[in-house]
């Protein structure tokens, strides 16, 4: 969360800092700020509540420059949305930005009596004042100590008063990355603020200074030794991280996923058969275990959902799905039989990376099913699968679920082939049956209008529930997500057989049910439960496979996937469930890519 950029070179720093941040943007928005460095070296700052474009008209009006800057984009932690709480933070001769948590902030304050100085209630600020007390006219020293005495997550951009000339960097967890191009050096929170002017980067590594020179870029230990960080290569161009003639992202991002997929798997094949040794995953990385164990938040958990109902009864061991944030304070029951699976698209998510680590701790080895490259998530995982998505900018996943949907049948089919559950042939078919699913999403995106029409009632409804059945049940959970996420309407997903021993109580007249019917196996068990909705006045909106031969009166809306295997209708129909999301939020005329109060990277717990 938040969105840090710094600038050291020949060029102007005051639009490249507001451009960096309009990129960053969809890691918070609440308020915005710049610190630029004049020639004199002073330090002028600037700040304004509301997104990016409010401080770009506010300093479009003012006449400041430097070659200095830093900037940030703020997702309020510790307090409001204010102008004051609002980075870059100045104390004494520190001005900084920080993203992350410092936890132990109310005791720095009371023990360094920091009390009537801070105008802020931020954190950060206190971590400011901390900086300076430190500070000693050795910059590298301040830090040193400072970092010492903080705890929690940060990663902090610092100006030096008499160091007008560089900015300082440390971090523990919170990302950051840093470039040095023949026009300065830069860094930013992720990639999409650094690929407009430099295609090589790389990932600042934690308790490490950085410093960024206009012509270099200088990285230390704690005991000041140099560090030599691994440069890394973007493979993917500044047009993936723009719109593209669509106007919110989401649009885009929603329409990208065939070729999103296509990107996941065709690299993965070997003869039409799945194959991660270009991965540098051993072939009998999946042989042995007994247990699968996902790790992951928000969607990326719903994806592992989909990945549990794919794998159990096809490999036939259990795979258990954790929500990373309560899975890091549990006592989990795995060991080196167990592969845990975590899911992330930022590769940046504490909770997850906790669970990572807490996996690691019990001896089991851990699989990322990662979108960034070069994140945290990926670098501390013993084997990674990108997800080759692109940039994903909205906040509300779309393509980066979708390919982790693709990983997760890859696995499947790989896992089944190696176990001798699947011959070579049967895997084969497998995975063409997963690469006509492909077709099935653009049919879906093709006759999209049809779904406008469908959000009629939607939009205009208190509540909506999602239902369905096994496979169908997954689906409904990211569906109920990215309606609420977007649109702000109450949205819930049970299994459809759950209602009847709560829930119905709820449903009446015109109250939105999108229920689906896509798995044979319980098609009539469905269907019994969408009668129940139906006869208490729901407005149903029914999703079946093409084929399927629905009682009359049964919805109010039809809507089908091209699909025949009920094990494959997963990504056709949540490509449905992303574009009633949109829709909705569209014709509620909400800002469907920055949903209030969220960021696209939970970098805080
Ligand atoms: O970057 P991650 O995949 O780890 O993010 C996990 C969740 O924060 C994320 O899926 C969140 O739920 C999205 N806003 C859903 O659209």
């Amino acid at each position: 969360m938040c969105g840090i950029i710094g600038y050291v070179g020949p060029s102007k720093v005051k639009n490249i800092l507001l451009q960096g941040l309009s990129q960053l943007e969809y890691r918070g928005y609440d308020s915005a700020g710049i610190a630029v460095v004049g020639d004199d070296g002073s330090i002028h700052v600037e700040k304004q509540v509301g997104q990016v474009k409010n401080l770009k008209d506010h300093c479009s009006t003012m006449d400041f420059d430097g070659h200095v800057g830093i900037g940030h984009t703020r997702w309020a932690t510790h307090g409001g949305v204010t102008r004051e709480n609002t980075h870059p933070h100045k104390q004494g001769k520190v001005t900084l930005c920080h993203n992350g948590i410092i936890e132990n902030y109310q005791s720095i304050i009371t023990a360094h009596g920091f009390e009537s100085q801070l105008v802020s209630e931020t954190d950060t600020e206190v971590a400011a004042a901390l900086f300076n007390e430190n500070f000693n006219g050795d910059p590298e020293e301040c830090i040193r100590k400072t970092v010492n005495e903080l705890e929690g997550s940060y990663a902090f951009c610092i100006i030096f008063e008499g160091f007008a000339d560089r900015i300082y960097c440390v971090r523990n967890v919170s990302p950051m990355v840093a470039s040095s191009t023949k026009n300065g050096s830069l860094l930013a929170s992720d990639l999409t603020a650094v690929i407009r002017y430099s295609r090589r980067y790389f990932v600042i590594p934690e308790y490490t200074i950085t410093v960024l020179y206009d012509d270099h870029i200088d990285l230390f230990d704690m005991d000041g030794n140099t560090v030599t960080p691994d440069i890394l290569e973007v493979n993917w161009d500044m047009e993936s991280a723009q719109k593209g003639g669509y106007d919110p992202f989401m649009l885009k991002e929603i329409h990208e996923q065939p070729e999103a997929i296509r990107k996941n798997i065709t690299p993965r094949l070997v003869n039409g058969i799945p194959n991660f040794e270009a991965d540098g995953i051993p072939a009998d990385a999946f042989d042995h275990i007994k247990a699968i164990n996902v790790v992951a938040c928000g969607t990326a958990m719903y994806a592992g959902m989909v990945g549990k109902a794919i794998i159990e009864p096809v490999i036939k061991i259990p795979v258990q799905v954790n929500i990373a944030s309560e899975f890091r304070y549990s006592t989990p029951l795995i060991d080196s039989d167990t592969l845990t699976i975590v899911v992330s698209q930022s590769g940046e998510t504490i909770d997850t990376l906790a669970g990572l680590r807490k996996a690691k701790e019990c001896g089991s080895k851990v699989l990322a099913i990662v979108n960034v490259k070069g994140s945290t998530i990926a670098r501390e995982s013993d084997y990674v699968l990108y997800t080759h998505a692109g940039p994903e900018i909205a906040v509300a996943i779309t393509k980066a679920y979708s390919v982790q949907l693709a990983s997760f049948y890859l696995i499947s089919g790989y896992m089944a082939m190696r176990r001798g559950i699947k011959t070579v042939e049967e895997t084969r078919e497998f995975i063409e049956k997963l690469d006509k699913t492909i077709d099935a999403i653009s049919y879906v995106l093709d006759n999209k209008d049809i779904i406008k029409k469908a959000v009629k009632k939607i939009s205009v409804a208190r509540d909506c529930y999602f239902i369905g059945r096994g496979l169908d049940y997954a689906f409904s959970m990211e569906g109920s997500l990215k309606l609420k996420e977007i649109s702000y309407i109450h949205a819930e997903a049970y299994a459809a057989g759950e209602l009847k021993h709560g829930t119905i109580a709820l449903i009446e007249e015109g109250v939105p049910v999108i229920a689906f019917a896509t798995q044979d196996y319980v098609y009539n068990k469905s269907i019994s439960n969408i009668r129940e909705v139906k006869a208490r006045g729901a407005y149903v909106i029914l999703i079946t496979k093409e084929n399927a031969v629905i009682p009359e009166d049964i919805c109010d809306m039809h809507l089908t996937v091209p699909i025949k295997d009920d094990l494959f209708t997963g990504l056709p129909t949540v490509a449905i469930l992303q574009l009633i999301a949109y829709y909705t939020s569209v014709s509620k005329g909400l800002n469907v890519d920055k949903p209030r109060n969220l960021a696209k990277a939970v970098t805080v717990e």
